[in-house]
């Protein structure tokens, strides 16, 4: 990131969660409603676990923000945790309360477990297991709604949905899909327990996810997220560390359990052949730099590290969750005898809410290439280069 700083800090049961975001122009207009409206969704989802039940995120915004408008000052947001009275002494912060909960000692399998407390010289899992959790991403959909307010001013849109969980599949060919496509699709995912566009392809997802909870096994998924409205320009084929797929995948990479990430048709791609993926030019119009259009977008909407027009598409591949009601066998660091791994209160799937997390994260990599070409002070600034820039195509 270069325009936008972002850090987040809070353990899974601590007290709560800190954001800051910094870069964002003032004069932007933002309230914790809004941002709460994206907590909501990042909360829903069918074959999440009892935690989902009892947590209510809401956020507090507690500095950058004057009487409905963002100072250009950073701008810092908090959530509580709704469960924290029950970990008062358990994640205390005062030496008097160690010992009050017994350390877990047995090792997930497909968690930070094992490799975290080697790395920071633990005995207690559990001082790993707090922050490696998902948990962390309500205040990465916080933050990024920050953003995502902020694209909104440019017409830049931003939405996702599910294409598969287990072996259901929802298929659709993304290369086709215009702008006013996705948003339908985004629409409909809005709708669906399991994000998914299609009613019929959502009842057997949910039946997969029942017959998984009844099997005490979890499941994992795909989604689709894409950003319409992006201008052409952003990000850079000049250095490696400036190509826009590679922060576009590293953003969405860093989100728990992602484990593939595609830029438009990137895995189709390897078995095709050239002349049926690049994405002829053709002329709507008269002849203008702008009115160059293409007629499909295998590249998703990304070509040299430089988004060109065309709606940024990108595709993600969610492992299982690694907790099973059913553990799976793990080594007791206490005895070094074989054990059944910990179980703790789980999702058995969680593709829609990472869904939701991935939308928060391309917000974040889409609005930092945006500041970083039209920079900008103020909206009003950032407004005055952008128009001036599309003008002069
Ligand atoms: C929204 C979301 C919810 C998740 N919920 C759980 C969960 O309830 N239980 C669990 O074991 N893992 C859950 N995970 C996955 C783990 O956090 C993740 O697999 C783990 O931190 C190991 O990291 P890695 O899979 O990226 O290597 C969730 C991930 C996301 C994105």
């Amino acid at each position: 990131m270069t325009r936008l700083r972002l850090l987040t800090a809070g353990e899974s049961h601590g007290r709560g969660l800190v954001g800051i975001i910094e870069g964002i122009p003032a004069n932007l207009s933002i309230s914790a409603d809004y941002i709460n409206q994206q907590l909501v969704r990042r909360q829903k989802g069918y074959g999440r676990g009892g935690r989902m039940k009892i947590e209510s995120d809401r956020v507090e915004i507690i500095s950058g923000v004057r009487w409905g408008r963002t100072l250009g000052s950073p701008v810092a947001l908090y959530i509580e945790n709704r469960d924290w009275q029950n970990w008062q002494k358990g994640m205390s912060v005062s030496e008097e309360d160690a010992q009050s909960i017994e350390p877990v000692v047995r090792p997930r399998p497909g968690h930070a477990d094992l490799a975290g407390i080697i790395k920071y010289a633990q005995q207690d899992i559990r001082n790993v297991l707090e922050r490696s959790s998902a948990r962390e991403t309500a205040m990465r959909v916080a933050l990024g709604a920050v953003v995502r307010r902020m694209l909104d001013e440019f017409g830049i849109s931003i939405g996702s949905f599910v294409t598969s969980v287990g072996g259901e599949v929802f298929q659709v060919d993304t290369s086709v899909l215009k702008p006013k496509d996705l948003l339908a699709l985004y629409s409909q995912a809005e709708g669906s327990e399991v994000r998914c566009p299609s009613a019929d392809v959502t009842s057997k997802m949910k039946e997969e996810i029942d017959r998984a909870k009844e099997g005490g096994y979890s499941l994992g998924g795909r989604f689709v997220v894409f950003a319409t409205g992006v201008p052409p320009g952003l990000g850079s084929h000049i250095q490696w560390d400036r190509r826009l797929d590679g922060r576009v995948a590293q953003a969405l990479m860093s989100i728990q359990a992602i484990k593939a990430v595609s830029i438009g048709e990137g895995f189709e791609m390897a078995t095709s052949r050239g002349s049926e993926v690049m994405d002829e030019m053709v002329v709507e119009g008269s002849f203008s730099l702008k009115n160059i259009k293409r007629k499909t977008n295998h590249a998703g909407g990304i070509e040299g590290g430089i988004t060109n027009g065309m709606p940024v598409v990108v595709k993600a591949s969610m492992k299982p969750i690694p907790t099973q009601r059913k553990p799976l066998r793990s080594v007791d660091l206490a005895t070094g005898s074989y054990v059944e791994a910990a179980y703790e209160r789980s999702d058995i799937c969680a593709v829609a809410a990472a869904s939701v997390v991935a939308e928060a994260m391309l917000a974040l990599v889409i609005g930092d290439a945006l500041l970083e070409k039209f920079g900008g002070d103020s909206i009003e600034e950032t407004k005055r280069n952008l128009e001036s820039f599309l003008k002069s195509l």
